[in-house]
């Protein structure tokens, strides 16, 4: 696998392939775990070139210190990479990837206006700068992403329609610990405390499945509540329940034959998000 960093070495990378190979990009910041090893043993087995980038992007950081402190571990995601066969780790600096400041104002109304959009302002005018600019850089055939970002994923897709983009987007399941907790690089910043309350995020979303069936959506958005509260350590920021497709809340089960779940809680310091299929 090659390791470059900068655009120039990309691109000699790529062309090393020869012409009319398919190029696969799964974009990620690092600290990788099992869940982004996922996406790239995808890339690997549906393309002839995976290119992973590794690169913490500031624009979509609404916090300072959540960007000071998001892990960083390039040495360790060079070796994941190796092993599951990735052909080219990009890992720019900043200014590579922004060599002039990015002031390019996307709006996915009303997708991005719903839950992260309103609890995180400016994260995916960020994310949309980002993977736009990757999708400038590498002109891949496909793209994959992680289920666990529900809402980046319908943005992604929107930025794909909105913009032209002729890239395929591949959305890949999320991958869970034994005991429930999605995969996540924030996950190794929480206390020992933080790790063991953090599977009931999951455990309250899961047992809302069997709960909806006989109840409301209000009743199976307060069963989750509930069950936040119950735990006294996972502090909730919102559970929504919206039509998988324009993310816009639903009242009532009959309004979409696609509901998920969607949840963003602190475990301590830790934001955590999640989410759960109940229809579609
Ligand atoms: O999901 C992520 O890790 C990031 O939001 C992404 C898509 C790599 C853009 O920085």
């Amino acid at each position: 696998m090659k390791l470059v960093e900068t655009v120039a070495d990309l691109k000699c990378a790529l062309s090393s392939f020869g012409q009319g190979k398919k190029v696969g990009l799964v974009p990620t910041m690092g600290a990788l775990h099992d869940g982004h090893a996922s996406l790239v043993k995808r890339s690997v087995d549906e393309n002839d070139v995976t290119v992973v980038s590794v690169f913490v992007n500031p624009t979509q950081f609404n916090d300072k210190n959540d960007l000071k402190n998001y892990p960083r571990t390039l040495d360790a995601d060079c070796k994941l990479l190796e092993r599951f066969g990735a052909d080219i780790a990009f890992a720019p600096s900043v200014e590579e990837i922004y060599p002039e400041p990015d002031t390019r104002l996307f709006d996915f109304s009303p997708l991005d206006k719903v839950m992260e959009g309103v609890h995180r302002p400016g994260h995916f005018n960020g994310v949309a700068q980002v993977v736009s600019r990757l999708f400038d850089i590498v002109s891949p055939d496909r793209a994959y992403f992680g289920e666990k970002d529900f809402q980046q994923l319908a943005i992604i897709r929107e930025l794909v329609r909105k913009y032209d983009y002729h890239i395929e987007i591949r959305p890949c399941p999320i991958v869970r610990e034994a005991d429930g907790l999605a995969l996540s690089s924030r996950n190794t910043l929480l206390t020992k405390e933080g790790r063991q309350h953090a599977p009931a995020i999951h455990a309250a979303l899961a047992a809302s499945v069997d709960f909806a069936s006989t109840h409301t959506v209000a009743e199976t958005v307060r069963f989750v509540a509930d069950a936040m509260a119950k735990d006294g350590y996972l502090r909730l920021e919102y559970y929504e329940i919206v039509d998988g497709r324009t993310l816009q809340p639903i009242t009532d089960w009959t309004e979409t034959d696609y509901a998920v779940g969607c949840i963003a809680a602190y475990c301590g310091e830790i934001r955590l998000i999640d989410n759960i299929k109940y229809k579609g």
